[in-house]
C-alpha cells in the first residue's frame, strides 16, 4: 500500500520550509522530472526493489499506484511507494515538477514493466486523504501486503 507522509513544514512571513529526515529507508538516488507537458505519461513501472518517496515540489499531478489516484499538490505531503507497486504518473498542471527519493541506484533491470492486471482496484483517493497516513501506519500497509500476495503478479519477481 502506498502510503502518504505529512512531512513537516514551517511557514514564516518569507515562506514555508518543509524538510525530510528520518525516512523508512536512506536515500541512495534523488531524481526531479520537469518541464512536463498535460499530457505526458511517465512511470508505467514498478520495481523489484527500489522505494521511492514523490513530491509535488511545484504545481501538481496524479501518481496512479496499482490504480489507486492520489493527487499530489502540496510540497509537503510524500507519496511513499514500495516495491512492486505500478506507478503511472499522469494529468500534470502548468509548471508542475515532481521530486523523488529512491533507496536505490538507478538500474534499468531492477524495472517491472509488465503491468499488472488488478481484480479489486482499490478506489480513488485523493491526497491526503481524510487520515494522513503516516509512516507508522503499518497494519494498513499490511492488509494491502496480503491482498496483493494473494495475487499471481508477484510470483513474477519474488
Ligand atoms: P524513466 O524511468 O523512464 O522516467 P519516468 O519513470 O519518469 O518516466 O527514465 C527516463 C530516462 O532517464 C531513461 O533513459 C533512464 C534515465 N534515468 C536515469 O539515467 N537515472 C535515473 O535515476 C532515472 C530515474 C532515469
Amino acid at each position: 500500500m502506498p502510503q502518504v507522509l505529512t512531512f513537516p513544514r514551517i511557514t514564516d512571513p518569507r515562506g514555508s520550509l518543509s524538510f525530510a529526515q528520518d525516512l523508512p529507508f536512506a536515500i541512495k538516488r534523488v531524481y526531479w522530472i520537469f518541464d512536463l507537458s498535460s499530457d505526458a505519461v511517465r512511470g508505467a513501472h514498478a520495481h523489484k526493489q527500489c522505494q521511492r518517496i514523490l513530491i509535488a515540489i511545484s504545481g501538481s499531478f496524479n501518481a496512479v499506484v496499482d490504480g489507486a489516484t492520489f493527487r499530489l499538490s502540496k510540497p509537503w505531503i510524500g507519496l511513499w511507494i514500495k516495491p512492486g507497486e505500478f506507478l503511472d504518473l499522469n494529468d500534470f498542471s502548468g509548471g508542475a515538477a515532481c521530486i523523488a527519493l529512491a533507496s536505490h541506484e538507478y538500474d534499468e533491470s531492477d524495472y517491472i514493466r509488465a503491468r499488472p492486471t488488478w481484480n479489486n482496484q482499490p478506489s480513488i483517493h485523493a491526497a491526503p486523504p481524510a487520515a494522513s497516513r503516516q509512516y507508522a501506519d503499518w497494519q494498513y500497509a499490511d492488509e494491502w501486503r496480503k491482498e496483493r500476495e494473494a495475487m499471481t503478479y508477484f510470483e513474477e519477481w519474488k
